[in-house]
């Protein structure tokens, strides 16, 4: 999947006054890249990454999928390319906390109406990926914050995404914890070739990046690539 802004902002109004949270960007984010994108609290990182994610609507500017318009597509429409074509990972995980780890999972699959068996298959195979083949029937109150953010990213793959959208995944992660994150990322984006796009404050997420960028007050600007 591309992904192409152009002049993309977002402007909030909260009583008389206005907030630029995203400033005339101009974003390409190409098939199969590790990129990751820096800033300070409040520089605009996750109303970008809402709006790329098709989760929000820009304020002035635009977004391409593929070349499309998004902006000429219906809520149908963009709720079926973020459920089969988007997979999200957050800093506090958002699991539902009566599931467990495995009807977590399963849960974008019975969105997308697979079918039951299948769901399990593959929700046994991802969570045995991420290292919690031995935790299927854990709630995520019984499970430790790497292992939530596993079951997440588990989550995330459900559908077979072409690209992972996540918005400080290791915030809340001790360091170790949080390299092991940074690797299950890595690992599939190398051998899922899934593109991973990265809003955080982790060091560590920027060494293994292909390209970084940095926001500052809604102004997005390419660092470097490789
Ligand atoms: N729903 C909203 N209504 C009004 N203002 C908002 C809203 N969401 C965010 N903002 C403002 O927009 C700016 C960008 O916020 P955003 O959440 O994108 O920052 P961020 O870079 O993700 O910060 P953090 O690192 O703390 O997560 C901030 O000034 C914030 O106060
Ligand atoms: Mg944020």
């Amino acid at each position: 999947m591309e992904i192409k802004t152009v002049d993309l902002t977002k402007i909030y109004s909260v009583g008389s006054s206005t907030i630029t949270a995203v400033d005339k960007v101009n974003f390409e984010v190409n098939e199969a890249r590790f990129i990751a994108i820096v800033g300070p609290s409040g520089s605009g990182k996750s109303t970008l990454l809402n709006l790329v994610g098709l989760n929000d609507y820009p304020t002035l500017g635009k977004i391409f999928i593929d070349n499309a318009d998004a902006s000429l597509l219906s809520s149908s429409k963009r709720r079926k390319i973020r459920l089969f074509r988007m997979g999200f990972v957050f800093q506090t995980f958002n699991l539902l906390p009566t599931l467990t780890a495995l009807e977590n999972v399963e849960l974008p699959m019975s969105l997308a109406d697979k079918p039951p068996k299948k769901q399990r298959e593959k929700a046994l195979g991802l969570l045995e990926t991420v290292g919690l083949g031995k935790r299927l029937f854990h709630r995520p109150k019984e499970l430790s914050m790497g292992e939530m953010q596993r079951v997440a990213i588990a989550r995330a793959l459900a559908n077979n995404p072409e690209i992972i959208i996540a918005d400080e995944p290791t915030g809340e992660l001790d360091s170790k914890t949080s390299k092991e994150i940074i690797a299950l990322l890595f690992d599939i984006n190398r051998k899922e070739k899934a593109t991973v796009v990265v809003a955080t404050h982790d060091e560590k997420v920027v060494d293994v990046a292909d390209a970084i960028y940095s926001i500052q007050d809604g102004n997005l600007r390419l660092e470097s690539q490789r």
